[in-house]
């Protein structure tokens, strides 16, 4: 594994500012352009992207379970069919509050956003905060009639299967490239160790470069609870929020319905709470082009604060306006 020769973490004291008027309007054109109608679909440079990704990997039918946790370029391929879009989109809801908070109110000091994916499958979470980054900077050229100063964005792809990692990479330096106006990838650093093993370089990672300003389990929490138990996972997110930026850093768990309960418990180990959140979002399935549907998951911001939940609260008063 490859890091930079940067040294000393430097932890930011910052508090958080209140929310203003400037950016829960900011909130509500992000979430207008990216889910419009309150449906949400992929952006054009998105769904090419997916669409030459899947052209380029090979096909054939593949185990239910590999589909899900996928160690082949087939079964990459397999899960980007039917998943990407329905985990792109609940990261996007539920990084969305958060981030415009970071873009809007922190200077984001080293001008870069760090961010930590666990079980990143093929950087599904990743792709989707670039995508948000590039939306706001694109709705903020327009109202400021100006070019914006470029966000750098620092990713730890955290996975223990190879192809996964290696469609990853290639599928942030092709957005990455395409975006390339708006935002720049500072670094991808891959780490193939699992977790919460891969704590220590995780940690280590943060240590030679800047504290996370949020890390993403996006539906790993299933897989994990297979290879360990509650307690031991808890720990384990508990100890990489040791990395993420002081007082300002959030960890966000994804998982679907079917899994509240492991997501509850872990919840209770760390003192946070779940919220059950639906969204709609459009169906990217050859058969079934131009539907839509409604799909419940749930989510847990770690460590809690009151100003995340006044930054959701103005979120969810603009979906239902
Ligand atoms: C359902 S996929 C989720 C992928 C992605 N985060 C998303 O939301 O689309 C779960 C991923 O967790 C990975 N995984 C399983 N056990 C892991 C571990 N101990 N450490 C890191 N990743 C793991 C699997 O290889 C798989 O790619």
């Amino acid at each position: 594994m490859q890091v930079p020769k940067v040294l000393v973490s430097r932890r930011s004291s910052n508090k958080r500012a209140p929310i203003g008027d400037s950016e829960a309007h900011l909130i509500s054109a992000t979430k207008d352009r990216l889910a419009p109608n309150s449906i949400w679909r992929l952006r054009g440079s998105t769904e090419s992207l997916l669409r030459s990704t899947l052209d380029r990997l090979p096909g054939g039918k593949v185990s239910e379970s590999e589909q899900r946790y996928p160690t082949t370029l087939q079964g990459v391929r397999a899960f980007l069919d039917s998943l990407f879009a329905r985990h792109f989109f609940q990261v996007q809801d539920s990084l969305l509050a958060f981030v415009l908070h970071l873009v809007a109110s922190q200077p984001m000091e080293h001008g870069t956003v760090c961010f930590a994916d666990v079980g990143s499958g093929p950087a599904v979470a990743s792709l989707a905060l670039m995508d948000l980054l590039n939306c706001v900077q694109e709705i903020q050229e327009e109202h400021r009639a100006g070019r914006q100063r470029r966000i750098g964005i620092s990713v730890a792809l955290n996975d223990i299967s190879e192809p996964c990692l290696n469609v990853g990479l290639d599928l942030l330096a092709a957005y990455s490239r395409a975006a390339r106006s708006r935002l720049f990838l500072e670094r991808i650093i891959p780490v193939s160790v699992p977790f919460p093993e891969s704590n220590t370089q995780l940690r280590r990672i943060a240590q030679l470069t800047q504290p996370y300003d949020l890390c993403c389990l996006s539906y790993a929490l299933a897989p994990l609870k297979d290879q360990s138990d509650c307690n031991a996972i808890s720990q384990g997110i508990s100890r990489l929020a040791e990395a993420c930026r002081y007082a300002n850093g959030r960890i966000v768990v994804i998982q679907d319905k079917f899994h509240e309960s492991l997501l509850s418990q872990v919840c209770r180990n760390l003192g946070s709470v779940p919220q059950e959140v639906q969204i709609k979002q459009a169906v990217y399935d050859p058969q079934n082009q131009n539907t839509e549907h409604t799909y419940t998951f749930f989510r847990s911001i770690y460590p809690d604060s009151k100003k995340d939940e006044q930054a959701q609260n103005v979120e969810q008063v603009t979906v239902s306006a």
